[in-house]
């Protein structure tokens, strides 16, 4: 029995699911404001774990949203704000999650969420899309007051989840697999788009797989 960790955001759930609600707002720079605000909210959990400032997930989320807002030069309301934020704890499923995850529950497999989210924002998230009754647990780095990819992140999620040696993290983001593959774990990275590039750090992921359909037949290869 394998226990596997699915990363949320940008895995399991479409962060891009705020644009059309941006489009709405601000027309065309929608989509490469959404790319600014989902990457400047890593870049923050990744500065508040080296400094060891933590503030949780959502607080990064909502600094990024005004970084944002300031350098396209929107005056969103305070109310417009708070909608897109709200937005975040409904954001959809990608397509092909559901059945995935079906059929790796029904393969046997132990399915874990894990994420920088706090647990009951991500348990919110995942009960809106449908996905939450696929896990057994939600397993969340604010538990620790720090942020992927600190090593003690997965190591934790593994003594969680109650983890042998053979776990894995499915995650679409390649800082997410280096740093599990680096403490110990298996990974699939998750490319999903031909132009998704890897990080040529010299740590590879155990796998890649273009879409979730494909990661019950790849893990079983790998046993
Ligand atoms: C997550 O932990 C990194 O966004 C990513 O859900």
């Amino acid at each position: 029995m394998t226990t596997i960790a699915f990363d949320v955001y940008g895995t399991l759930i479409d962060t891009d699911g705020v644009v059309s609600r941006l489009r709405e707002w601000m027309g065309s720079q929608a989509d490469v404001f959404s790319q600014t605000w989902r990457s400047k909210q890593l870049e923050y959990s990744f500065r508040r774990g080296l400094m060891r400032r933590y503030e949780n997930f959502e607080v990064c989320t909502r600094q990024a949203l005004d970084y944002c807002c300031v350098e396209y030069d929107v005056s969103f309301s305070a109310e417009q704000k708070d909608a897109l934020l709200r937005s975040y704890r409904a954001l959809p499923a990608f397509p092909d999650a559901d059945e995935s995850l079906v059929a790796l529950k029904a393969g046997g497999h132990r399915l874990f969420a894990f994420s920088n989210g706090a647990a009951e924002a991500v348990e919110e998230v995942l009960r809106a899309s449908g996905l939450r009754e696929r896990f057994e647990g939600v397993v969340s780095c604010d538990s620790l007051e720090t942020f992927k990819p600190n090593p003690d992140v997965y190591r934790y999620f593994m003594k969680e989840a109650g983890a042998s040696n053979d776990a894995w993290l499915i995650s679409c983001n390649p800082f997410d697999v280096i740093g599990a593959v680096s403490a110990g774990m298996k990974a699939a990275w998750v490319k999903r788009s031909d132009r998704a590039v890897f990080d040529p750090w010299g740590i590879e992921p155990s796998v890649t797989v273009k879409s979730l359909n494909e990661l019950c037949e790849k893990i079983a290869s790998q046993r």
